[in-house]
């Protein structure tokens, strides 16, 4: 079984491999979910190993539920790292009991009556990152684990693997193992980007971490060499052809809200996300969120660029040092495009309609996306005043 799906994957491989620039849209995991970026929270960014526990998941499930985030989208509600201890004699993980007094099915239950859907964390090797027990030689036994608890999304990091273990193979394996439960589960694959997950993992996940961990700041490079907002955005661009319904793209979780960045980094942050195609998971605390974080996380009409049914991701169109524009295609055959200004000055910056894909000579209605307003039709070209480290957000519809 193990051998010929590991045949089946190296065949689809080759595929990708062989398509070259056409990227692996043809090859899209079909396991019937994520064909839309996946959309919800994720504990680690805000509370990490030492703050998680079952009180803050069910307060988080309560916010998600009542504050608009669910109507706009917001579906997944995921534990990371630090929910487990070790195994029992049967080798069945065993949920950290002090922090999660309840069980996982009683917090999979609870999740489940707010409408929501629920998410758990494994690592393909020993020992998660934060050394709880990893699912190497229990694949089939944690799936169906999970599938009982009922579980619907999965994130498998890739810390403490065995010398040599194969990315492709291991999350083929745990590809199959959830197949096995026969119960949809979004998988999410996090070897943050070291073996190029883009190349092989198309028919393997539903979204892979793209690079390393996001750090809460606009330019990390500037402050101490780590992955801001702008680094992994250089780094995301150019693979948008590997993304598409069933398989994206992972820029990792959103950092909206959680202090390091300004209003306008903030927003820059998440319009380029949506940009991307790019699960949206935000990573803040949901019960104590400023009205600046909730505006942000809550424009519809950026979730919806985000969301578009076609899938294609966004990609850089033109770059100006640090002034650049980015286009996404959409669905109705118009553009979402952004223009970010990375420079420490307000700067005015304009999208040609031939750096978009569009005759000089159409017209097409201008909407500007934060401001919520319609700026009227525009032929040739659309410039705006951008500040710093912000973008103005729109959409261009011939
Ligand atoms: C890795 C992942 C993070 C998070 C932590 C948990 O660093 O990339 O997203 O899951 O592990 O320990």
């Amino acid at each position: 079984m193990r051998i010929r799906s590991m045949v089946v994957t190296g065949f689809m491989g080759l595929m990708v491999v062989l398509s070259g620039t056409t990227g692996s849209r043809a090859f899209g995991l079909d396991n019937g979910v994520a064909r839309t970026p996946p959309m919800g929270w994720n504990s680690w960014n805000k509370f990490a190993c030492k703050g998680i526990n079952e009180k803050v998941v069910r307060e988080t499930a309560d916010q998600m539920a009542s504050n608009g985030m669910k109507d706009a989208g917001y579906e997944f509600v995921v534990i990371d790292d630090c929910w487990q201890t070790g195994r029992d004699a049967q080798g069945n993980i065993v949920a950290d009991v002090e922090r999660f007094p309840s069980g996982i099915k009683a917090l999979a239950d609870y999740v489940h009556s707010k409408g929501l859907k629920f998410g758990i964390y494994t690592d393909a090797g020993t020992m998660t990152c934060a050394k709880r027990p990893g699912s190497i030689g229990h694949e089939y036994q944690d799936a169906q684990q999970y599938a009982n608890w009922g579980v619907d999304y999965l994130k498998e990091d890739w810390c403490n693997t065995l010398p040599g273990q194969s990315s492709e193979s291991s999350y083929t394996l745990m590809r199959e193992a959830l197949k096995a439960t026969g119960r949809p589960i979004v998988f999410s694959i996090c070897e943050w980007g070291s073996t190029k997950p883009w190349l092989w993992a198309g028919s393997i996940g539903n979204m892979w971490r793209s690079t390393g961990d996001i750090q809460d700041c606009w330019d990390c490079k500037k402050a101490w060499g780590g992955n801001g907002v702008v680094q992994i955005l250089d780094q995301l661009n150019g693979i948008e052809s590997y993304a598409g319904p069933g398989h994206w793209n992972d820029p990792d979780m959103l950092e909206v809200g959680n202090g390091g960045m300004n209003k306008e980094e903030n927003r820059a942050h998440f319009s380029m996300w949506a940009l991307l195609s790019a699960p949206l998971l935000a990573g803040n605390d949901l019960a104590n969120m400023s009205a600046d974080t909730r505006e942000i996380l809550l424009n519809k009409e950026v979730i919806a660029v985000d969301q578009d049914v076609m899938g294609l991701q966004g990609r850089r169109v033109k770059k100006m040092g640090d002034l650049e524009v980015w286009s996404k295609q959409l669905a109705d055959g118009g553009r979402a495009v952004a223009l970010l200004n990375r420079s420490d000055k307000a700067a005015t910056i304009s999208a040609d309609w031939t750096d978009i894909g569009y005759p000089t000579t159409v017209s097409a209605a201008v909407r500007d996306l934060w401001a919520k307003k319609d700026v009227g039709r525009k032929s040739g070209s659309y410039s705006a005043e951008v500040p710093s480290h912000g973008v103005v957000m729109v959409t261009v519809k011939p």
